[in-house]
């Protein structure tokens, strides 16, 4: 039976009424949907609304219907289901008769589905959090077997000054720990139960919140049951969080995929994870990176999709609210199903790190090392600049490196030049000479290892301990 034909005198247009159910999507929440019965169930008997025999027999019900579930998929093919919500109930009744009606008492589906979308989202959270653990694990490993490898790094796309390839490979791993956090701080945020808020006012019966709230692993019970019923602020920034780091992953992919190239040749892509050409025999494809720079833009519009559909709802809950779902779960999917794909990658991808070192040792990388050199001896920084910018410019017409420019050359730009100059634009001393913390001097870049390490270990203890 329907869960609200009473008042109508018409059936539905069948077309309408296939069109605005929602249970071929939200049929993946049916596990929260029976935690969060159970918890609604036995606050209804201490509310004096269910007797104890009737509570075991909703309880064996809801197990029951989890377990068929788990069985076989085709359970789940109910054509008359409105949404999951009716399922249960619908399902409820057949087992275990008109008992299965009464759980519905002092409820509405406005506060079981706020519900059900907080555990949905909290569970996600921790699995991707996990996931995240897992890349920065890798990426950290990276940057270890690096060891003293330095190469270009680009401002502009230009190169700039040569860093360690470790140091490279950590600028990834702060920002996927910043995702990490970020999505951690959503988590504390929407860890709280709607459970007793009804469809707008509040329960209509004397239900024990906080203890509906701890059987369901929540902080607290919410405050206001209009706002309860009507926020899907957690799933926004879920999804903002969720497409943060999908951006993170593009820019990742996208570098890759730059220094694949064979202008560059930094990266070996790995085989296992690209694809050929059907027409030109030589080719090899970056087909992951390009799908994940390219997935990152699906989940930004579903993070759009989010903040449209609720800009100018007014409160409390709108049947619009249905819509947050299908963005929500396919944000979700889409990045569960990257990040151990992009980790695989990561593990199996190859550096040549023969070229990278090379690439980092021309170009006149070592000129801000070199202008340095001049500060530390007097010179003030501006003239400094100038007369390194002068030594490139002479370099650059002769087709030479700064290191080839005689020591009386020099000293015609320059009295302060000496026979060390020569030491200090070599690529251990320019790299050595970033000695600040968060800079790419090679001990600086070991201590930045191990405070990864100590997050990432972190990390994963918490993602361990909502497991
Ligand atoms: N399927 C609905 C949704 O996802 C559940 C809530 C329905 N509430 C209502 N008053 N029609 O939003």
């Amino acid at each position: 039976m329907k869960m609200w034909s009473g008042r109508f005198r018409q059936p539905l247009d069948p077309d309408f009424e296939r069109w605005q159910r929602s249970f071929s999507f939200d049929r993946r929440l049916l596990a929260h949907e029976l935690a969060a019965s159970g918890g609604h169930a036995r606050a209804l008997k201490n509310a004096g609304i269910l007797s104890s025999d009737e509570l075991i027999s909703i309880l064996q019900g809801l197990k029951q219907i989890g377990e068929k579930a788990a069985a076989t998929t085709r359970f789940l093919d109910d054509d008359e289901a409105e949404d999951v919500h009716h399922f249960v109930e619908k399902q409820l009744v057949a087992l275990i008769g008109d008992t299965g009606y009464k759980l519905h008492s002092g409820r509405s589906r406005n506060e079981q589905i706020a519900t059900d979308l907080r555990l949905y989202v909290r569970a996600t959270i921790d699995e991707v959090r996990h996931d995240l653990a897992e890349l920065c694990g890798v990426l950290v490993d990276g940057a270890e077997q690096a060891g003293d490898a330095a190469m270009p790094a680009y401002t502009h796309l230009q190169r700039a000054e040569p860093v360690l390839v470790g140091h490279w490979l950590l600028a990834y791993v702060e920002m996927f720990l910043r995702d990490a956090e970020r999505l951690a701080d959503c988590r504390k945020r929407m860890n709280v139960c709607p459970l007793g808020s009804g469809a707008v006012a509040g329960a209509t019966l004397p239900l024990d919140r906080p203890l509906m709230a701890d059987s369901l692993g929540f902080e607290s019970a919410t405050a206001n049951s209009i706002d309860a019923t009507s926020d899907r602020d957690f799933a926004l920034e879920f999804v903002n969080a969720l497409t943060l780091l999908a951006l993170h992953l593009s820019r990742w992919a996208e570098e890759m995929i730059l220094f694949s190239s064979q202008e560059y040749s930094f990266v070996v892509l790995p085989e296992a994870y690209s694809t050929g050409s059907s027409a030109m025999p030589q080719k090899k494809n970056p087909d992951l990176l390009e799908l994940v720079r390219s997935k990152s833009g699906r989940i930004l519009g579903h993070a759009t999709a989010l903040m449209v559909a609720v800009k100018g709802l007014p409160l409390a809950y709108n049947k619009d609210l249905q819509e947050t779902q299908e963005p929500l779960f396919d944000s979700s999917d889409t990045l569960l199903q990257m990040l151990p794909l992009v980790t695989g990658w990561m593990k199996a991808v190859e550096f040549n790190k023969g070229r990278m070192q090379e690439a980092a040792q021309s170009g006149f990388m070592n000129a801000w090392a070199a202008a340095t050199y001049l500060v530390k001896r007097g010179v003030p920084s501006r003239l400094a600049h100038e007369r390194i910018g002068k030594a490139v410019q002479v370099c650059i017409e002769r087709g030479c490196e700064l290191q080839d420019l005689p020591l009386e050359e020099l000293r015609s730009l320059s009295p302060a030049f000496d026979q060390d100059f020569y030491e200090s634009l070599k690529l251990a001393s320019v790299l050595a000479v970033h000695d600040v913390p968060g800079g790419t001097a090679p001990s600086r870049v070991r201590q930045a290892i191990n405070a990864a390490k100590k997050k990432i270990e972190s990390l994963r203890e918490e993602a361990h301990a909502h497991a």
